[in-house]
């Protein structure tokens, strides 16, 4: 059966000070929560990688990057390969960030390559999708959804999509406090499980996390999570306080 997952997204916040209180925090107050079946993950700035995975080793986290090239290795100045993330005992990735989306101009077809790159060095990718406030209204949410699905992930053998954890992000309830409601994320997340379904069958499907992200937070995050489909959250601004990303990891 599939894993609760919540994962925070730290994305260009916190010097190197802050950074070591809040994983500082983030263990002592683990020390004292039961988190059950829940697999917490905190996705720093790739500066702090290395830091968050020392303090990682005693304590209930895995470590992720926010990003990683789709490139092996050369010369693709600022960039980091999915080679060096292993090398650093670095476990999952985001991928596919609306952010990146949108600023980077990533397209599918690079998301597929990262995706493709994180496998080979044996790292879970977390791949994120989602519609914007247009798409939305004019109800192509199920179309675009598909479409990134499809075009970043369905190269994959169902061994190799056996890895890929799923984050829908309503581009429009990103770090806007408009949370998507409950049925809106079931309805989307069950659609997504479907599309697996069809491709790679119902076990597949069944076994894979699909988390909900945009503007969770405590107070809405049980009953996010509360859906049959939605399995966990992938957490930006609620992420940078140990007490609200613990709360919201004990949501289930
Ligand atoms: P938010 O961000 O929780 O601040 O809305 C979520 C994300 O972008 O991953």
């Amino acid at each position: 059966m599939r894993n609760h997952i919540v994962a925070g997204n730290w994305k260009m916040n916190k010097n190197f000070g802050e950074a070591d209180e809040l994983i500082a925090d983030l263990v002592e107050k683990l020390e004292s929560i039961d988190l059950v079946d829940t697999q917490l993950i905190i996705c720093p700035p790739a500066l702090y990688l290395e830091l968050a995975s020392d303090q990682s080793d005693d304590s209930y986290f895995m470590v992720g990057a926010q990003d990683v090239s789709e490139h092996d290795s050369g010369a693709y100045t600022g960039e980091i390969a999915a080679s060096m993330l292993e090398s650093m005992a670095i476990d999952y990735c985001i991928v596919g960030h609306s952010e990146r989306r949108a600023y980077h101009h990533e397209t599918d077809e690079q998301i597929a390559r990262k995706v493709d790159q994180l496998l080979k060095h044996e790292l879970r990718p977390i791949v994120c999708c989602g519609e914007v406030l247009e798409e939305r209204e004019a109800n192509k949410q199920f179309e675009v959804v598909k479409r990134q699905i499809v075009d970043g992930l369905f190269h994959l053998t169902a061994e190799q999509f056996a890895n890929i954890i799923i984050a829908y992000e309503p581009v429009w309830a990103i770090g806007t406090g408009k949370t998507a409601t409950p049925e809106q994320a079931q309805e989307m997340h069950a659609y997504i499980r479907s599309l697996i379904a069809e491709k790679y069958g119902k076990e597949v499907a069944e076994n894979t996390s699909i988390l909900y992200g945009g503007s969770c937070k405590p107070s809405n995050a049980k009953e996010l999570f509360a859906n049959p489909d939605v399995d966990g959250g992938l957490i930006g601004g609620a992420s940078l306080k140990a007490d609200d990303f613990l709360a919201i990891a004990t949501s289930f």
